[in-house]
């Protein structure tokens, strides 16, 4: 069966690879010329672990290729992903209009029975409207189009692992033809049947994933209820740490002894400045949208995206605290990318925080290990440097805004050496108190002893 995958951007470049590594013929297809180019010319557009290795041995292998024509990749394809962005509009809704942009090519130029797949993070029912335009404006061409959703869960950081050793591969489907199809699709990752990419001594022994067969409806849900739910569990953990703070309690000790709970699970209950990226902030908004729409109050949500919003507020609050006036001071940033392992900015926290400080007067040399060049274009006039000890060096504090691990094992007795003033403020709780405070740091954390209790008015 030959593979379509319309967009290449994050999701739709691990999506094709993977699918091409797994054993598939697969066409990428993205109307952005240069980044085509870019693609044609072994050039990856984003930083993500293993992608370029994967693109490559797929291209080499000539099961993956790419082109600047949508049209060409529609004709091409039985099976044909959609992976188009769906950003937010200004009433925090998705923009749908790249969807429907790419059903009316392939209503167009189809000339064979296709199978239509969304993966991108669309609001339920998008599926019947993608049916509703390949029958409109396909009507004379006498192809036949069978619609179906795939949401995909892969985290920026880790998505060529996430997609290739899934926990659940969800399939929303209104027929038992396009069941076989995607079952066919995947079935080298339900069987384990593929030359892992990544794992060259083998995979570590994971359990199969689950094929999750639905309704194109919830397959839709599942994406936007999972990303919320991720959210709130954020949010939980934060308003958590803030009475950690408040009462004396460690919310490290907290979360981890509530995470051994199954019911809860260790994951996404590390406090900081809140969740950013391209996906959960925007699909808590989309989720929001879609839940007035449908005359639910889920208020819920409303509630941990302003305890979200509010992470950024403390925290600046915490750097005025600690260090008076802002204006004019150097502060050196560790950390421009959303999270670890990405060089992805988009609703970065730390993009937030640096425009507040920004405009309070304060003179920015920030570091990050993948996000400078993103970043550059946003904030021309920062001090960059690879070097994280060049950008302590001279500092009156330092923010830690992106849990990126090397953080970790800095040479923090050098970095306490090359500041001006020993003050670190840790957006990320990566650092453990006490060693900082025995290398005499004044650290700043969240819900954590040696933050201090009430934020000093100023
Ligand atoms: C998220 C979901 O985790 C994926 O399952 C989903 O497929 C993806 O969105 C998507 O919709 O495409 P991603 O945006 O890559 O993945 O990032 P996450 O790992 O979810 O992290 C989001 C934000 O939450 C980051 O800023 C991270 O630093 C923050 N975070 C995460 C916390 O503040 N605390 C935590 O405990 C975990």
């Amino acid at each position: 069966m030959r593979i379509s995958v319309i967009g290449c951007g994050y999701v739709g470049l691990v999506s094709g690879a993977c699918l091409a590594a797994i054993g598939h013929d697969v066409i990428c297809a993205d109307s952005d010329d240069s980044k085509i180019r870019k693609l044609n010319s072994g050039e990856v557009p984003i930083y993500e672990e293993h992608l370029d290795k994967v693109i490559e041995a797929a291209r080499s292998a000539g099961r993956l290729s790419f082109t600047n024509s949508v049209a060409e990749a529609v004709r091409s394809g039985d099976a044909i992903f959609i992976c188009v962005g769906t950003p937010p509009l200004a009433d925090g809704g998705a923009d749908l209009s790249a969807i429907e942009n790419v059903a009316r090519v392939i209503a167009s130029e189809a000339r064979t029975p296709k199978l239509v797949i969304e993966k991108s993070t669309v609001p339920v029912q998008t599926g019947q409207q993608v049916k509703r335009a390949l029958q409109v404006y396909g009507r004379d061409h006498g192809a036949t189009f069978r619609v179906a959703s795939n949401p995909e869960f892969l985290r920026e950081g880790t998505a060529v692992g996430d997609l290739l050793h899934p926990d659940r591969i969800v399939v929303g489907v209104e027929d038992a033809e396009s069941e076989r199809q995607l079952r066919e699709i995947y079935q080298p990752i339900m069987d384990g049947k593929f030359k892992c990419p990544i794992h060259a001594q083998g995979c570590p022994p994971l359990a199969p994933a689950r094929f999750i067969v639905t309704t194109i409806n919830s397959a839709e849900l599942i994406k936007h209820a999972s990303n919320s739910f991720l959210a709130l569990k954020i949010s939980y953990a934060n308003l958590i740490s803030d009475l950690c703070e408040k009462l004396g309690a460690n919310v490290d000790e907290v979360t981890h002894a509530v995470g051994m709970d199954p019911r809860i699970g260790p994951q996404f209950l590390r406090a900081g400045i809140g969740f950013g990226g391209f996906c959960l902030p925007k699909d808590v908004q989309a989720f929001i949208r879609l839940a007035e729409r449908a005359g639910v109050d889920f208020s819920m949500l409303k509630e941990a995206e302003r305890v979200n919003k509010r992470r950024i507020d403390e925290f600046v609050e915490r750097v005025h605290a600690a260090l008076w006036i802002v204006k004019e001071k150097k502060i050196g940033v560790l950390g421009l990318a959303f999270k670890a392992n990405t060089d992805d900015i988009r609703f970065s926290p730390a993009i937030d925080v640096i425009g507040r400080l920004l405009n309070e007067g304060a003179r920015i040399s920030a570091s990050d290990p993948q996000a400078i060049d993103r970043t550059r274009s946003l904030y021309p006039d920062l001090t960059y440097s690879a070097d994280p000890y060049a950008t302590a060096k001279g500092a009156e504090a330092l923010l830690i805004l992106t849990e990126w691990p090397e953080y970790r094992a800095l040479d923090w007795k050098r970095i306490r050496g090359l500041m001006m003033r020993p003050l670190v403020l840790d957006g990320r709780n990566l650092l453990e108190p006490v060693k900082m405070s025995e290398l005499g740091f004044e650290y700043h954390s969240f819900g954590r002893p040696g933050t201090p209790v009430t934020t000093p008015t100023h």
